[in-house]
This record gives C-alpha cells, sequence and structure tokens, in this order.
C-alpha cells in the first residue's frame, strides 16, 4: 500500500492503530445510551480527533457529512460513479482509503472467477469447488461480495458449468469491499462513497432476493465478520426489563441459535439457517418459527448502534430517537444507515413439536379429493396460528391433475406430542375420512434449537433460472366464506397451472406492550405468508426470461392479489418488479418512513432496489433485467 509519511507513522501511536499500518481509528469508552457496553469492534470510531490528523485532501475524501451540495439530493439524470470514469477514484486514492481502514479493503473478484482462464485467480480445481458448492449458502455469505441470487447481479459471472455466460466480469457486484472489524472502517467507507458519490453497497450475507445487497462500481460495507453475541440477564429499558442479547450485524441464524442452546433462552430469527438475524433479516421485519407467538424479529428490537448517512455513529433507543427507532425497524435493509449491533429481546427456553409428512394424489385419490385435503388444512390456518404454530408447506404439481403437498415442517411451538395431535385432529380426521394416506413422523425436542436443526431444511440458492413473487394473505380471506374460497381457488389455480406454492401459516402481530415499529402493516393481519416462482430453460433469451417475469408479476400474482388487494407482500421474500411496491411492501408506513428517509439520509446515499426513495433512481442494466449490472442514475 501507499508508503505511510513519518507525519502519519508519529500519529499511529497516538491513534489506534495495529503496528504496520496507518489506520484511522479512535479508541473510544464503551458506554452506550443502550445501557450495554459497546463491542471492543465498536469502541474504535472515526471521530472529529481522528480526522483533525489528516491532511487536508485526506480529510475532504473521509470527512464526515455537512449539509453541501453533494448532501442534498442529486439532480435528475446525475449518476453515481463507474471504474473507468473521469472522477473514478484513482489507484493513489484507493490505496490511501486502504491505509486509513488498516488494510480492510478487498478488490473484488467474483467467485467464479477461478473458472475463467482470461482471470488471474483461474484455477480449475477451486473453479470445481465453486461450481459444487454454488447452491450452498454458506460459501455465498463467506465471500466479500458475491449473492445468492447472481440473476440479480446480471449473471455476468457464472460457474462455467452452468453453461448459461461465457464469460466473466464483475459486472453488478461491487467493486470493492470493506472487510469491516470495527465502526471506523463504516464510517470511512460511508463518508467515502458519499464524498466521492461512488454507490454504496452494504452486504450481510447476499441472502436479499432482490438485489439489495450488491451493485455495479460499488464499494460494498461487508458487516459478515461482526460476530460478537453478548447475553444480558437483565436488559434495564424503560420499556422492558428482562432478558436480551446484542449481537454484532453480522451473526447469523444458525449462530444465535447456538447460543441460544447453550445459554438457555429462546431467540426470534428465520427459518433460514444462514440467514443474517441482526442484518437485512431483522430491518426488514423479519418472519420466524416464533412468529405467531412473539411477533416480528424487527418487534424484538430494543437498540441498535448505527452509522448515519453523514457518518456519524449513533445509539438508536426509543428514548434517544423515537423515529429512527420506529424506522430502522421494519423499514428495509441499507436505508436510513448500517447498523454495527442490535439488541434485542429474548424469551424463555421452549419445546417444539416438529413434523413433517405428505400427501399425495393417486389411483385412489382424485385431484378434488386432494384438493379437499388441502382445503380442509386451510380452514384450521386461524386455530393453528392462534396456537402459536408456525408451519412451512408446499404444494406442488406433479404431472396432469396430479399434485403433492409436502409439510415441511409444522413446527408447534409449545406443543407436546399429545398436544399437537390433538390440534391438527380435526384436519387429520378429514384426510382420513378423504381416503387420503399419510404418516405423520412427529418429534418432541425440548428446545427451539434441536427442534429448528432437526426440521428446517439447507435451502438451495444461486439459481439464475428463477425468480420468485409472493403475498402476504390477511385473515379477512378466512372470515368471509366467499373471499376463503375465493383464496383456495386462486391457490389451486396457481399450482395447477404448473408453479409452486411454498407458504407459511404464522401469524405476526405486535405483542402487547411492545412499542410499534415500521414493519409491514400486512403482516398484522397475516395467516400465510406465500411464495411462488416462475422458472425458464437455461438457454433462454433475455426477451424470453423478461416475458415469463412478467408473466409471475402481472398473471400469476395478480390472481393473488385480486384476493386481497389491500393487503402486500414481505419485502425480504418478494418480486423485485412488485407493482406499486410502496403499497405493497410498507403499507401505510410509507408515507413517514419517506420523509424519514429524507431526514436521515438527504442525499439518498443508501440506494436499494425497492428501498424506501428507490422509486428516484434506476439501474440500466446490460441486459435489461431488473438487476443491478448498470449505472445507479437519478430519474
Ligand atoms: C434461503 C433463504 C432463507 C430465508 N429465510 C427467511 C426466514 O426464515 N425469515 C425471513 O423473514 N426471511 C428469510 N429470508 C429472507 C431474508 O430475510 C432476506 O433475504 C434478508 O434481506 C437477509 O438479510 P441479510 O443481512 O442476511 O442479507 P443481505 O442480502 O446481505 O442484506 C439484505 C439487505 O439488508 C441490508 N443490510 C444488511 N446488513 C445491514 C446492516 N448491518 N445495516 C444496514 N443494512 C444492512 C443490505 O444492504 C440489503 O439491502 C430468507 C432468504 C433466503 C435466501
Ligand atoms: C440538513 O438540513 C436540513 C434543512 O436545513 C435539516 O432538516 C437536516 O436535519 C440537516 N441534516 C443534517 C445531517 O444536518
Ligand atoms: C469447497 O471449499 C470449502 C473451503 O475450503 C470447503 O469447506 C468445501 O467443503 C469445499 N466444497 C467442495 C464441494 O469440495
Ligand atoms: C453444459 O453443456 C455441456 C455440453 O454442451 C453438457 O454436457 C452439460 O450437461 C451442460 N451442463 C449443464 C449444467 O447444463
Ligand atoms: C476479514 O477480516 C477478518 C478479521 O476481522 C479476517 O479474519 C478475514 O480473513 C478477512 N477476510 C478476508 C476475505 O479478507
Ligand atoms: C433501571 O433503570 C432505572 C432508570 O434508569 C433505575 O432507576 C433502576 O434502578 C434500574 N434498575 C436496575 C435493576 O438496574
Ligand atoms: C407454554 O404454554 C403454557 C400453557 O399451555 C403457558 O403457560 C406457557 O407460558 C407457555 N410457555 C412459553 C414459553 O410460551
Ligand atoms: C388404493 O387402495 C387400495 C385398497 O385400499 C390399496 O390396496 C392400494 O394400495 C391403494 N393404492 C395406492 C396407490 O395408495
Ligand atoms: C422422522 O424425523 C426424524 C427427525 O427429522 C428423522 O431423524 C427420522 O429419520 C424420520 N423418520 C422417518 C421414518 O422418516
Ligand atoms: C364455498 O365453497 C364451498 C366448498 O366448495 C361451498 O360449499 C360453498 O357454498 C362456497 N361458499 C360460497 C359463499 O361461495
Ligand atoms: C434450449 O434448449 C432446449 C433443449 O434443452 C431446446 O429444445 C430449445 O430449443 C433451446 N432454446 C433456445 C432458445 O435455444
Ligand atoms: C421487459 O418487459 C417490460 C414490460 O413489458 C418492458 O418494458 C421491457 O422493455 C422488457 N425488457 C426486455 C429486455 O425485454
Amino acid at each position: 500500500m501507499a508508503p505511510r509519511s513519518l507525519f502519519a507513522s508519529l500519529l499511529g501511536a497516538l491513534l489506534l492503530a495495529a503496528p504496520g499500518d496507518a489506520a484511522v481509528g479512535t479508541k473510544v469508552s464503551s458506554a452506550s445510551k443502550a445501557g450495554v457496553p459497546l463491542f471492543e469492534s465498536e469502541t474504535v470510531q472515526l471521530t472529529d480527533k481522528s480526522l483533525s490528523t489528516l491532511n487536508s485532501k485526506q480529510a475532504a475524501l473521509f470527512g464526515f457529512g455537512k449539509n453541501g451540495s453533494r448532501q442534498s439530493i442529486p439532480h435528475k439524470g446525475e449518476c453515481k460513479l463507474l471504474p473507468g470514469d473521469k472522477s473514478w477514484p484513482s489507484g493513489d486514492v484507493w490505496g490511501q482509503f486502504d491505509d486509513v481502514l488498516g488494510d480492510a479493503l478487498i478488490k473484488t473478484v467474483p467467485l467464479a472467477a477461478a473458472c475463467y482462464p482470461s482471470w488471474p485467480e483461474y484455477d480449475s480445481d477451486k473453479c470445481e469447488n465453486v461450481t459444487a458448492d454454488w447452491t450452498v449458502s454458506y460459501m455465498h455469505a463467506a465471500d466479500p461480495a458475491s449473492i445468492m441470487w447472481p440473476l440479480f447481479e446480471g449473471r455476468s459471472c457464472l460457474p462455467t458449468g452452468s453453461n448459461v455466460s461465457s464469460s466473466c466480469t464483475i459486472g453488478g457486484y461491487s467493486s470493492y469491499a470493506v472487510n469491516v472489524s470495527n465502526v471506523a472502517q463504516v464510517q470511512l467507507a460511508v463518508n467515502f462513497a458519499r464524498n466521492e458519490n461512488l454507490r454504496l453497497v452494504v452486504k450481510n450475507t447476499g441472502h436479499d432476493f432482490n438485489g439489495k445487497s450488491t451493485g455495479a462500481g460499488g464499494l460494498g460495507v461487508w458487516t459478515h465478520n461482526l460476530k460478537d453475541i453478548e447475553y444480558i440477564a437483565n436488559y434495564n429499558g424503560s420499556n422492558y426489563q428482562g432478558p436480551a442479547v446484542k449481537m454484532g450485524a453480522g451473526v447469523q441464524a444458525f449462530e444465535i441459535y447456538a447460543k441460544a442452546e447453550e445459554l438457555g433462552f429462546t431467540a426470534v430469527g428465520g427459518e433460514g439457517k444462514t440467514v443474517g438475524v441482526a442484518g437485512g433479516y431483522v430491518l426488514g421485519g423479519g418472519h420466524s418459527p416464533m412468529s405467531s407467538v412473539y411477533g416480528l424479529a424487527a418487534d424484538q428490537v430494543l437498540a441498535l448502534e448505527v452509522v448515519l448517512a453523514n457518518g456519524r455513529f449513533v445509539t438508536v433507543t426509543e428514548e434517544t430517537d423515537p423515529d429512527l427507532f420506529w424506522a430502522i425497524r421494519g423499514g428495509g435493509g441499507g436505508t436510513f444507515g448500517v447498523v454495527t449491533s442490535v439488541i434485542s429481546r429474548v424469551h424463555p427456553k421452549v419445546g417444539v413439536t416438529v413434523s413433517t409428512f405428505s400427501f399425495a394424489t393417486s389411483s385412489n385419490v382424485s385431484a378434488n379429493t386432494f384438493w379437499a385435503g388441502v382445503r380442509s388444512y386451510f380452514e384450521r390456518f386461524p386455530a393453528h396460528a392462534d396456537a402459536g404454530t408456525y408451519a412451512y408447506f408446499w404444494v406442488l404439481s406433479t404431472g396432469t391433475n396430479s399434485f403433492e403437498f409436502l409439510m415441511n415442517p409444522f413446527f408447534a411451538v409449545n406443543h407436546t406430542l399429545d398436544e399437537f395431535n390433538t390440534l391438527v385432529k380435526p384436519w387429520f380426521d378429514d384426510l382420513k375420512a378423504l381416503g387420503i394416506p399419510f404418516t405423520p413422523n412427529s418429534t418432541y425436542y425440548d428446545s427451539f434449537y434441536q427442534g429448528w436443526d432437526a426440521g428446517f431444511p439447507l435451502e438451495t440458492i444461486g439459481s439464475v433460472a428463477m425468480m420468485t413473487g409472493s403475498r402476504l394473505f390477511p385473515r379477512e380471506n378466512w372470515e368471509d366464506t366467499t373471499k376463503f374460497n375465493a383464496t383456495v381457488a386462486a391457490i389451486r389455480s396457481t399450482v395447477s397451472a404448473g408453479y409452486p406454492l411454498l407458504a407459511f401459516n404464522m401469524k405476526a402481530e405486535l405483542p402487547a406492550g411492545y412499542p410499534d415499529d415500521s414493519s409491514n402493516p400486512a403482516f398484522r393481519d397475516t395467516l400465510m405468508h406465500a411464495i411462488t416462482s416462475v422458472s425458464w430453460d437455461a438457454n433462454a433469451t433475455n426477451s424470453q426470461i423478461n416475458a415469463t417475469m412478467n408473466k409471475l408479476t402481472y398473471d400469476v400474482l395478480g390472481k393473488w392479489r385480486a384476493t386481497c388487494p389491500d393487503s402486500g407482500a414481505y419485502m425480504s421474500e418478494s418480486d423485485i418488479s412488485e407493482p406499486n411496491f410502496q403499497q405493497a411492501f410498507y403499507g401505510t408506513n410509507y408515507d413517514r418512513l419517506y420523509k424519514l428517509k429524507q431526514r436521515y439520509d438527504p442525499a439518498f446515499l443508501f440506494y436499494a432496489p425497492t428501498g424506501v426513495g428507490s422509486e428516484h433512481w434506476e439501474v440500466k442494466s446490460l441486459d435489461g433485467l431488473p438487476d443491478q449490472n448498470g449505472r445507479l442514475c437519478r430519474l
């Protein structure tokens, strides 16, 4: 990296810097207004004092935001930079950036570059490994720039085995990423991106369905290595006294659940094993196997430590900043700031019965009988959700007039085997009366972790030949027979047309006494979060893919929307092209969220497709599809 001046070396002794680098960051007290000490990584901050050690050029690159020209909303047609642009930072500037970060800057090399002889990273063994692991989420989470839905990156560098791409470019991946291990690095990245007009990308695991954690020419803030977890036996907040957990932004579901198992508590996290529980998941609402009992993940949040768009580090609680506290809990990742840790309520240890089973059409079970069995299940949704259970089930077409139902799994929180059997008896009696054979495999576990670990599959990711869309079906659709019939008919018609149903029977009410947050109001009334998808041949042309995507958006999901036009969809597992996404993903909260976006991020530094304020921007992608492989410009 760039040689350091003597001046900088001397300062290194005053500032917190490992020997051999010129990291700019000041060690501060661990006191936090959240009432829980900052993590060690959060006590290394960029302060006015740290900046005073830089020369004026560097201060302009890395200094905090003021209300100036760059901080106001960009003009129509103004764009973020791409590599090769005249104003793109020089190699020397990137070198200085790496110096102040303390060697944490990583230039993006797409994972699958190992498969392309044109890249210096070409390595056929590694290519084989990348190809074999492409559908496994762990590999993408552990990479600074990779994401799990490469379709929305722009399919610019796929493993050669996929036969889809014949070349490899950085495409829609961010150009650089900061491998964050302290708060000062996040602040420096935010300031540098803002001051230099770079596209800022926050990437944690890369699970996002809509390409929100990637972007061409982006400077990535990669939070994956912020792994601290601290249990707080007695959190003392104004509104809540009790057990809580403080999690670094990089903590994943399997990690918090393992900790919960060790210490004997239950956390509200996703069913997906590798989802980032303290990142986009919780910031977008976050549904959980515990949601029918305790609400959404965002509802549990008591405090957050956050780097704002102006680069300042703040503690956000109901007392310090009620507006941001409301907005950041549920209003979407990558929108209001970079969260470095979250403090959330946790709950007593609880047992769970986990059950898997399936049934299908056969020579003895006609399609109508099969659907009568499905209808009987749907009739139980209010009772099952109100009993605190969560069920993940699939209904698939397996040929003309042949169907399969998979319960994968039924997750009956706080139910013994007997209690579970009593709960499902009315449905199971109907299935028996209909002559539908099925064999439930039900096991009681005495903790959430054991049940979750045994019950939920590690989902495959990485496909470029499919996309998803979803709907939150409201309780109202169960309370009115006409609407209920329309719901069942819409689902049957979708599945009969060959589209799969992957759905959750659950509820996610805000528990009594919890402060309100900005999670999609449609979640509060829902009894089913339903997902479907379309797919295409690996060799489909872009216009064929586009036509298939449009079919999902308008025809397939249109039928679902028609049964509940005032409801919405879950932003984090949705169709990127959802019409009127503001209403669908944010409902009546959108106007307030938008006003707060203008207050906390007046220049719209944080951009995420379908995020609050994203309607002011467009990405002109190279392939014409809604992906991030193109320049981000103000509309
Ligand atoms: C296999 C799979 C299983 C899933 N299971 C569930 C589930 O059980 N329940 C559920 O509710 N959802 C689930 N999801 C959806 C998941 O919640 C979203 O994909 C979510 O965005 C993931 O957040 P992340 O931080 O892990 O991912 P990323 O893609 O890294 O980030 C998502 C968004 O959050 C932003 N972000 C990330 N970290 C931060 C931060 N520290 N500060 C500010 N912004 C940040 C990013 O910029 C991006 O906009 C699943 C998704 C997949 C692919
Ligand atoms: C910028 O100026 C506006 C209007 O004067 C004000 O509302 C806002 O709080 C300021 N933002 C910052 C970050 O100082
Ligand atoms: C690929 O490499 C990773 C890391 O070395 C390893 O964990 C994984 O098992 C490998 N996968 C295959 C399919 O060999
Ligand atoms: C890719 O193409 C080759 C040869 O055309 C074929 O043998 C292989 O099965 C294809 N792979 C995939 C994943 O489609
Ligand atoms: C990122 O930083 C961590 C230290 O926080 C280090 O262990 C890890 O190897 C780094 N990862 C990469 C890809 O450089
Ligand atoms: C909790 O905080 C309140 C107000 O700050 C204080 O009066 C009280 O003593 C604290 N309780 C405990 C158990 O620390
Ligand atoms: C489990 O259910 C019982 C009632 O059957 C209730 O008293 C108890 O609080 C519940 N436990 C948890 C952890 O939800
Ligand atoms: C259909 O029912 C008959 C009589 O009950 C049984 O013998 C047969 O195995 C069933 N077939 C299937 C496919 O379940
Ligand atoms: C039942 O489920 C348990 C837990 O998932 C599994 O270990 C077992 O193999 C299953 N049994 C059958 C017969 O499928
Ligand atoms: C709803 O569907 C059921 C079963 O098909 C039928 O018996 C009932 O008449 C329908 N009700 C309405 C209001 O359409
Ligand atoms: C794609 O491949 C299939 C065979 O797998 C072939 O039938 C089809 O015509 C091909 N489509 C295009 C657009 O090349
Ligand atoms: C995709 O479909 C949309 C909506 O019909 C259209 O505006 C757009 O031009 C299409 N893009 C491509 C690449 O075909």
